[in-house]
C-alpha cells in the first residue's frame, strides 16, 4: 500500500461500474434537452473526465475553480473561495454541476447560488461521494455515486495537501502530518 493511505474503501473497477451508471441515468434524462455540465476544480477533475466520457450525446463542459481547504490540514477553513468562474453562456441552459464530494455543503452550495445569478433554466448537482453526517448547509444531490461515513478519503482526484488525487482508487487516509 502507499505510503499514508489506509484502507481502500471503493475499488477501481466499483468506481467504472457507477460511472457508466450515472452517465446512463444523464443520458436519459438530458440528451433530449440539452445540458451544460460544471466541473469544481480541483476535485472533479478525475471524475468529470471518466464522466463525460461515458456520455454519448453532445454536452457542454465548463469549470469552476474553487478552495475549500487551507493547504495540508483535513479541516475546511470555513469559507470558500471562487479563484475563477465559468467563460460558457449558461442562460436559459440546462445545468449540472459535478464536485467530487458532498461533505459540509458550503462549496455546492455557494456554486449552486453563483451558478443562479446566470439564470440558467435548470440546476442539478452531480457528486461522486456524499459525506451526509458532515452537513452544516442543507443540500441534498440529485445525482451521487457513493455514500460514505464520516472519514477523510483520498483518490480518484480528493486531495490531502493536493497529494493523492491520481490514485485510481477511494481510500481511507492513513497516518498523516
Ligand atoms: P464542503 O464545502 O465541506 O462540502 O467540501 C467541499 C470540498 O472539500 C470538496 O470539494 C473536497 O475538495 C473537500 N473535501 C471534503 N471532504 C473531503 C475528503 O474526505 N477528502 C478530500 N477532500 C475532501
Ligand atoms: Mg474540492
Amino acid at each position: 500500500m502507499e505510503n499514508g493511505i489506509g484502507e481502500v474503501l471503493i475499488t477501481e473497477a466499483e468506481i467504472k461500474h457507477k460511472v457508466s451508471e450515472l452517465a446512463q441515468r444523464l443520458t436519459v434524462d438530458y440528451e433530449h434537452k440539452g445540458l451544460t455540465i460544471i466541473g469544481i476544480l480541483n476535485g472533479s477533475l478525475i471524475f468529470l473526465s471518466d464522466l463525460i466520457r461515458h456520455i454519448p450525446f453532445p454536452v457542454r463542459i465548463d469549470t469552476i475553480r474553487a478552495n475549500a481547504y487551507a493547504g495540508d490540514s483535513i479541516f475546511p477553513k470555513g469559507e470558500v473561495d471562487i479563484i475563477n468562474s465559468i467563460s460558457l453562456s449558461i442562460k436559459d441552459e440546462h445545468v449540472l454541476i459535478v464536485d467530487d464530494i458532498l461533505d459540509t455543503g458550503k462549496t455546492l452550495s455557494k456554486i449552486v447560488q453563483i451558478i443562479e445569478k446566470h439564470n440558467p433554466l435548470s440546476i442539478e448537482v452531480c457528486v461522486l461521494l456524499n459525506k451526509a453526517a458532515r452537513r452544516e448547509v442543507e443540500i441534498v444531490p440529485d445525482y451521487c455515486c457513493f455514500e460514505i461515513e464520516n472519514e477523510f478519503v483520498v483518490g480518484y482526484g480528493l486531495d490531502f495537501d493536493n497529494k493523492y488525487r491520481n490514485l485510481p482508487y477511494i481510500a481511507v487516509l492513513g497516518e498523516y502530518r
